[in-house]
């Protein structure tokens, strides 16, 4: 077991995080979310130019705040895939140099694997195989981790992420970015049963759907239609308590339904949910009734660990390195990388 020292900046968030033996030691977030959401979404340029700024006090913070010194450090690790090429450049670059300069290994993490890494940190326990329900604002996926750095794919979405979804409701109904915070609030306050929405079916050519796989774009072009409706109905105000709800209860039970199959069909016991969408109240309370019904077991990490941060990825980088896996200094970033590949980010 080791100490890794990590560095997040895939999209808008700065972080660093130390991890030891699975046990967070400090974990740093500075969001952008709010130079961001003037323009209601991220925009790459600003990201990296804020990503610049900021990465050198959150390193001070981390290191001051864990009590460590460089000596205590074992490895060096950032996220370098996927993600927006220019932020993702800062965090390797940051973490290459601290690597070289202290004389330690350097380590790519794969962003999505720390997502999935998130759930260690609050289940001492846990260990595969088992399910992940990986849901965030660029992936919406099931993953069997089999084990560290091996994984495959059972279901994806077709089109829009899971918290893309969120987002692109949350703007079509003026409420702000990022929009899954907002609306997971809002429909607490709503009625779920307001309106019926489709849960977007994938057909098969030979006849029937896909049963793992997800559609989110029709569920938005189904909302934009009720508002339409609505509006020109004068519909005043709009009950965009009960559509939050409504589309929100939508979401949750689509992704619970492929999912608890998913587990059922293979015969994997135990479910842990990953990204930001894994926030989500709804999808935390139909999951788990669902899965007490069919004698699962689910993990959700805390809510911090849920949306990006760099202790996931101070998780991840740790049990590569115990493995003995580390990464070449000329390892690039890439923007799209499928999971099932993280093993080529390793010498080993
Ligand atoms: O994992 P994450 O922080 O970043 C990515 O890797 O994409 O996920 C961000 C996404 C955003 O789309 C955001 O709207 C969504 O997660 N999100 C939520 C909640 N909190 C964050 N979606 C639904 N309910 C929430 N409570
Ligand atoms: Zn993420």
């Amino acid at each position: 077991m080791a100490t890794i020292l990590a560095i997040e900046t895939s999209c808008d968030e700065t972080a660093v995080a130390i991890v030891k033996k699975r046990q967070v030691l400090s974990s740093v977030v500075a969001s952008q979310s709010e130079l961001h959401g003037t323009y209601g979404g991220v925009v790459p340029e600003l990201a990296s130019r804020q990503h610049l700024e900021t990465i050198n006090s959150c390193l001070s913070e981390a290191l001051s705040e864990a009590g460590l010194s460089w000596q205590e450090i074992d490895g060096v690790a950032a996220t370098c895939a996927p993600g927006l090429v220019g932020a993702l450049l800062v965090g390797v670059t940051t973490a290459k140099t601290l690597a070289m300069l202290h004389n330690k290994p350097f380590l790519g993490v794969h962003h999505l694997e720390g997502h999935i890494y998130a759930s260690y940190l609050a289940e001492e326990q846990l260990k595969p195989p088992f399910l992940c329900l990986l849901v965030s604002g660029g992936h919406t996926i099931i993953i069997y981790v089999k084990d560290c750095g091996h994984y495959e794919i059972l279901g994806s979405t077709r089109d829009d992420a899971a918290g893309e979804a969120f987002d692109k409701v949350a703007r079509l109904l003026k409420l702000g970015y990022p929009g899954g915070p907002i609306i997971d609030k809002l429909a607490q306050q709503g009625n779920p049963q307001a309106f019926k929405l489709p849960e977007g079916k994938i057909s098969l050519p030979e006849g029937g759907y896909h049963p793992y796989d997800f559609s989110f774009s029709g569920l938005k072009t189904a909302v934009l239609r009720l508002v339409q409706k609505l509006e020109q109905e004068k519909a005043s105000p709009l009950p965009v308590e009960d559509i939050a709800a409504s589309f929100q209860a939508t979401v949750a039970k689509v992704l619970t339904k492929r999912t608890i199959q998913c587990a059922l069909d293979y015969g994997i016991k135990i479910i842990t949910v990953g990204g930001g969408v894994a926030a989500n109240s709804g999808l935390r309370e139909n999951l788990l009734a669902a899965a007490e019904k069919h004698d699962l077991q689910v993990y959700f990490p805390p809510l911090k660990l849920c949306t990006d941060n760099a202790a996931m990825i101070a998780c991840a980088a740790e049990d590569h390195f115990d493995r003995g896996h580390t990464s070449p200094l000329n390892l690039g970033v890439e923007s799209r990388m499928a999971i099932t590949k993280v093993m080529q980010l390793y010498q080993h």
